[in-house]
């Protein structure tokens, strides 16, 4: 077990700076405030944290839009907080991953204002510059994520520019080889610091076609699944030649022979891609690429145990050495309880999904909030901030709903977050789960996490075990995890009535949360878990 790297089986919590404490009270929160709190992450039980972005950046896309790789932004302090960030986080034994941007950057990054100036200066080709059409047109059909063409045209240059997210995100160009260098070493900047990993945001966008070939238009029976919406053309493409090109893969293994140097870290890749199961295989496979990546396709509108099933099974048949990482919510959609839940979900709900996520194969991300059980918030417009909402709003109200800050304390101003107005509003509901009601309460969705996390270290079998699925049906999650001999049963109820499923061997019972099962014998070989209970049970 030695030899296993720390990040295999891992729970790393993902923290959203703005939200998750505020110090200076400025109603954002920021690096020192993470640092209060992190006796409260150390009590969950978790073994890494990933922070979203606290890079220097004008905020048009709330970090992910960086202007100084090398920088703290000011909203969320200093290099030396940072410092004292990995120092205490370490002391308490818990990992620091941090999110590296490195497909595009802002567009006020001395790179992009000095490659914008010219045809022929020494940054000229950093970034993907095209020539209109005859018509002055964009160069191709390509379309942002965030609304409108992918071109943003530059009077300066008389050209276009890419970019694949916002117009102040412009796309770097990774067919420049000092584009590559210079990135290797803004990662190496962090690395030296001490940091022991790197979620990849957008990786696969790093290249784009050099032909800058139009992509095809997806047939209208195929836009469906994960991520469509009709309000939003970008589904109306298959994104072939904008995204995942062949090319990535050789920057990847670059950056795998960096990582290399920095023995015991770890690199996290975001993929979306048209095909994300298969491109994760592919970015991971062997050992010269990403160490692990995740995907949104568990990031879906519908609770579907088939589904789950399909998707962990589909992904388990194409990884060789690859190693999965799984996550059921981020600040990029709704959140769980409410995709899943629906309105006022039962909070035994969030004890069976996060002992669900926990008992899955692979390493897991957890959300900041998902250990108290929150529900998505509900913005009104004139408080919405995220530059996605704005663009399409009402049908999409953008991702400030799962982004609020953390509801600390029941009785203070602000939830205990800040002294000052928060830059999101924090529901009266999220009130109501604050961690200072949770903690006193045995029974809390907070206290569950906590005792199923402690439990879960001491589990091989649920660390570091293979999986295979029960069939069930479709309210029902049920595999069986094994390592050498050992088989744990993990059962997961999302029903609001009992389930019995049959089994070809003997258990004993382990662990159950909520109301659990209602018949267990050590004899038995039928199962009855309770409405939205686990059950964990030794197969003998
Ligand atoms: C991040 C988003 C961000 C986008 C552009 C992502 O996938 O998770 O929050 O807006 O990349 O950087």
């Amino acid at each position: 077990m030695t030899t296993t790297p720390w990040w295999r089986g891992a729970v790393v919590y993902q923290v959203y700076p703005r939200s998750m404490m505020d110090a200076n009270n400025d109603g954002i929160g920021d690096i020192l405030g993470i640092i209060s709190k992190l006796d409260y992450i150390a009590s969950l039980g978790v073994d890494a944290i990933w922070v979203s972005p606290f890079f220097k950046s004008p905020m048009k896309d709330f970090g992910y839009d960086i202007s100084d790789y090398r920088d703290i932004d000011p909203i969320f302090g200093t290099l030396a907080d940072f410092d004292e960030l990995i120092a205490k986080a370490h002391a308490r034994g818990i990992k620091i991953i941090i999110d590296q941007v490195l497909s595009h950057t802002s567009d006020q990054h001395a790179w992009f204002m000095e490659s914008r100036e010219s045809r022929d200066n020494a940054k000229a080709d950093w970034y993907v510059w095209a020539d209109p059409q005859p018509d002055g047109t964009p160069p191709n059909n390509w379309l942002a994520i965030f609304g409108g063409s992918a071109w943003e045209w530059e009077p300066r240059r008389c050209q276009y520019y890419l970019h694949n997210f916002l117009k102040t995100q412009p796309d770097l160009n990774y067919h420049c080889p000092q584009v590559q260098q210079q990135i290797l070493s803004e990662v190496e900047f962090w690395l030296k610091r001490g940091v022991d990993g790197l979620r990849l945001d957008a990786i696969i966008f790093c290249f784009h076609d050099q032909l800058l070939r139009n992509n095809p238009a997806k047939p209208e029976e195929e836009r469906r699944g994960r991520g469509f919406r009709e309000d939003n053309p970008y589904a109306f493409q298959r994104h072939v030649y904008d995204c995942d090109r062949p090319e990535n893969l050789q920057f990847l293994e670059a950056l795998r022979k960096l990582m290399d140097r920095y023995p015991g870290t770890v690199t996290l890749g975001e993929i979306a891609s048209e095909d994300s199961l298969k491109t994760m295989a592919e970015y991971t496979a062997g050992t010269s690429r990403l160490h692990m990546a995740y995907s949104f396709e568990l990031l879906v509108d519908q609770l579907s145990g088939t589904y789950i099933r399909e998707t962990i099974e589909t992904l388990e048949k194409n990884l060789s050495e690859g190693w999965p990482c799984w996550s059921i919510g981020n600040h990029d959609v709704v959140r769980v309880m409410s995709r899943w839940g629906g309105i006022n979900p039962s909070p035994q709900l969030a004890k069976t999904l996060n002992a669900m996520l926990m008992s899955l194969r692979g390493s897991i991300c957890s959300y900041q909030g998902e250990e108290l059980g929150l529900v998505e918030a509900d913005i009104q417009q004139h408080e919405l901030q995220d530059p996605y909402g704005i663009t399409f709003w009402p049908r999409f109200k953008g991702r400030d709903g799962c982004r609020t800050p953390m509801p600390w304390t029941h009785q203070e101003n602000h939830a205990g977050f800040s002294h000052a107005k928060t830059w999101l509003p924090i529901p009266s509901a999220h009130k109501e789960c604050a961690v200072s009601l949770q903690e006193n309460d045995s029974g809390s969705i907070l206290n569950a996490y906590r005792k199923f996390m402690h439990w879960r270290k001491q589990q091989p079998c649920l660390r570091f075990g293979d999986i295979e699925f029960v069939a069930a049906a479709d309210e029902y999650v049920v595999f069986i995890r094994s390592f050498g001999s050992e088989k744990l049963l993990c059962a997961f109820n999302f029903s609001a009535s009992a389930q019995v499923i049959s089994l070809d061997a003997n258990y004993r019972l382990e662990k159950t949360e909520g109301h659990g099962c209602d018949s267990v014998s050590t004899e038995g070989k039928v199962l009855s878990v309770s409405a939205y209970s686990t059950v964990i049970a030794r197969v003998l």
